[in-house]
């Protein structure tokens, strides 16, 4: 059944009353994760009311405010509650719930549910399921089992969002979107229409066969096409060429998918209502780059699975996040102690979940929401972590979660308008992340470990590090990391160029300037394009079956997995580390090398170094290249962050050992945490402290 047109019209009238109230008393923010209004830092929760009978709502949302829980997100599982038949929407008790909420001072944050489409759709329309890469079709009853590049699917996609932008809209308590879930994995449907799709996709780009053929070295193995309609989905090894341009015909087809939906919901929502889309961290199914374009921030889940959390890579997410919009973000889910789909299910740590997440605030998002409130009494998930219990009361954790709600709240003053400045970025790159996984040569090479090594080394010694895109503006970092920049073609090369001209001082690490966009090989030698710059190349790679020595200015150690055997070719070519006696090869052959170019720098690092010698380099890429250092010295184990804007700086410690520790600051500060004024902070394990300069 349709809302009839009189519904429609009292609807009409409420929303544009509620457009007249939300634009004339919210400011826009400067931090758009951040909403006017409301707290700056928030902690929020997954809430499915759908999944329980409305008369237990009220007490769900009691326990929430209690716990200083102030968003939540809702309805991103519950199309078949939504339109439980084609076309009969039912957002009657959606409304309860979200208005239940404000009751409590929680808004909401409203999912489209396109990650799990209803029965009545799936037997309709079984075209509308994905194809699985070995010909069969996916059956209904899980999730992410539509198929992203189906007309017909899109378009119930688009409906059921449009019909939702139209009720919610202009919600005073409805603060924002989520898009889908997870972008379904970036699964795609190996089907006909698929294939078809990539094929015009690959035609509008090349234009010409020849053109095609030519980048790709099609005579390889009788590979040449001569007509369109012959070019395969790469399933399994095939031409690195083909394989790189599926990889970004699958992210602009997500993109589409989710345009389609951003689209409606923009022409009926108050620009005021976010729109995000919760990302994987490393997950590397598409380019977060490209996915990131349309939405207001990124968000993420941020999960440990099994075992506990690594600072490094969880900071190293954080920023990867942070960067695909180059502004704060949301951690949209976390863990509330442990998941149910990992090897071991273990529970964080007392205190571990509070420092989990409170390194995500420190790292530039502005929301913590777990998954989930309560678990469904049956379903998939039985088993994860939850606020509360089976039986609607909570569970330990609850008190932890409580007291950081609280904290939250308390310091929020402090946060509003703050963002992350920082003087060191790493580069991160879909295309060589993908054109390495193709290609390993080394089972043991390992694309996300090199860039967290140099992330480790370096953000231990600076309060912050960004993650960027290559292509990002660059000029106003003192140094730019590109640990494993594999593919570069000439626009990147003279992007980078730029920077090192103007007096950058840019360092690259094994393996990079080697192909072209194409994922072909540069016919010239690494780093390619950038060789005469450093005035040195790589004359070969090896992968190493075992580690070998390496010593120079950084000390001495080994190197493992990857080593390029280096040669300075102009006698201002530094060479910083040589290797020791291993394959005869690299025996007494250079390891690093760096030249003055411009105004500034260009360094090549041929291989994996060891931890220790990676922290020497560390400390020698930031003298030299005059990056700002960490404001507090901090024991190992402490992680020291800033934050800063609106005339304010705010500096988090986070102790993530299980021992307690000891910070002294450099002068007096206020401790917002411990409300007092000091110069020193011991932090117990696990422990947290905000600090913002005495008054
Ligand atoms: C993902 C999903 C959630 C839930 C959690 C469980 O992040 O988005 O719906 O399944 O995992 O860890």
């Amino acid at each position: 059944m349709k809302t009839p047109l009189k519904l429609c019209a009292v609807f009409l009238a409420i929303s544009l009353l509620q457009i007249s109230f939300a634009q004339s008393s919210q400011p826009k923010s400067a931090v758009p994760s951040q909403i006017p209004g409301r707290d700056a830092i928030l902690l929020g929760t997954d809430w499915y009311p759908e999944q329980w009978p409305e008369s237990r709502w009220e007490e769900d949302l009691r326990l929430m405010e209690a716990a200083h829980i102030k968003v939540v997100r809702i309805a991103e599982f519950a199309w078949s509650a939504m339109e439980p038949s084609e076309g009969h929407y039912d957002f009657d008790w959606l409304d309860r719930a979200i208005s239940l909420a404000a009751k409590h001072h929680i808004d909401s944050v409203v999912g489209t549910p396109t990650a799990a489409p209803p029965a009545w759709l799936t037997q309709k329309h079984p075209e509308t399921l994905r194809i699985e890469e070995n010909g069969k079709r996916a059956v209904h009853g899980n999730r992410a089992h539509g198929s992203v590049s189906s007309p017909v699917y899109r378009e119930y996609c688009r409906k059921i969002a449009e019909a939702m932008a139209v009720r919610f809209g202009h919600y005073p308590n409805v603060v924002g979107w989520q898009i889908d879930n997870e972008y379904g994995y970036a699964l795609m449907s190996f089907d006909d229409y698929t294939r078809k799709q990539f094929q015009d996709w690959l035609q509008a780009k090349y234009k010409n066969l020849d053109q095609l053929n030519r980048e790709w070295t099609t005579t390889y193995w009788s590979q040449t096409y001569d007509r369109w309609d012959q070019i395969p989905i790469p399933i399994g090894g095939n031409n690195p060429g083909l394989m790189l341009e599926w990889k970004r015909f699958v992210s602009d087809t997500w993109n589409d998918y989710q345009k389609n939906q951003i689209t409606v919901i923009r022409q009926h929502a108050e620009p005021r209502q976010f729109i995000t889309g919760n990302f994987m961290g490393f997950f590397d199914g598409f380019d977060h780059y490209v996915i990131s374009e349309p939405l207001t921030f990124a968000a993420w889940d941020d999960y440990v699975g099994s075992g506990h959390l690594d600072p490094n890579y969880n900071g190293l997410a954080h920023d990867l996040t942070r960067g695909f919009k180059r502004r704060n973000f949301w951690v949209i889910e976390t863990q509330p102690g442990n998941v149910n789909w990992a090897g071991v299910n273990n529970t964080l740590n007392k205190g571990e979940v509070r420092a989990m997440a409170w390194q995500a605030i420190a790292h530039g998002s502005d929301e913590v929401g777990y998954w989930q409130w309560r678990s469904a009494l049956n379903g998939q998930e039985e088993y994860h972590g939850t606020l509360l219990g089976a039986d609607g009361t909570p569970v330990p954790l609850y008190e932890e979660i409580s007291q950081m709600g609280k904290e939250f709240s308390l310091v929020q003053d402090a946060f509003r308008g703050t963002t992350i400045n920082s003087d060191v970025a790493l580069l991160n790159s879909y295309d060589s992340h993908w054109a390495i996984d193709f290609q390993k040569h080394n089972q043991k090479y390992d694309y996300v470990g090199v860039l967290k090594s140099y992330y480790t080394a370096l953000r231990k010694l600076t309060d912050s590090v960004d993650v960027v895109s290559p292509d990002a503006p660059l000029d106003h970092y003192k140094l730019v990391v590109a640990p494993d920049l594999n593919v570069l073609p000439k626009d990147l090369a003279d992007h980078l160029l730029d920077y090192v001209r103007n007096g950058g001082f840019l360092v690259l690490g094994p393996r990079s300037g080697m192909k072209d966009e194409f994922n072909g090989l540069l016919p010239q030698r690494q780093p390619g394009y950038l060789v005469d710059a450093l005035a040195g190349r790589v004359e070969q790679y090896y992968a190493l079956e075992k580690d070998f020595p390496v010593s120079g200015v950084w000390g001495n150690g080994e190197v493992s997995v990857w080593a390029e055997q280096l040669k300075a070719v102009a006698p201002n070519t530094e060479v910083l580390m040589k290797y020791g006696p291993s394959n005869g090869w690299l025996d007494d052959q250079p390891a690093a090398i760096s030249r003055a170019y411009g105004k500034g720098r260009i360094t090549y690092i041929g291989a994996v170094l060891d931890d220790k010698v990676m922290a020497s380099a560390g400390v020698w890429m930031m003298r030299n290249s005059g990056a700002a250092t960490a404001s507090i010295t901090v024991p190992e184990g402490v992680e020291v962050s800033r934050r800063s804007g609106d005339g304010r700086q705010v500096l988090l410690l986070i102790n993530f050992t299980r021992a307690n520790q000891h910070v002294a600051l450099p002068h007096s500060m206020k401790l917002l945490l411990a409300n007092k004024q000091a110069d020193g902070v011991d932090l117990p394990p696990y422990g947290v402290e905000v600090l913002v300069a005495a008054k």
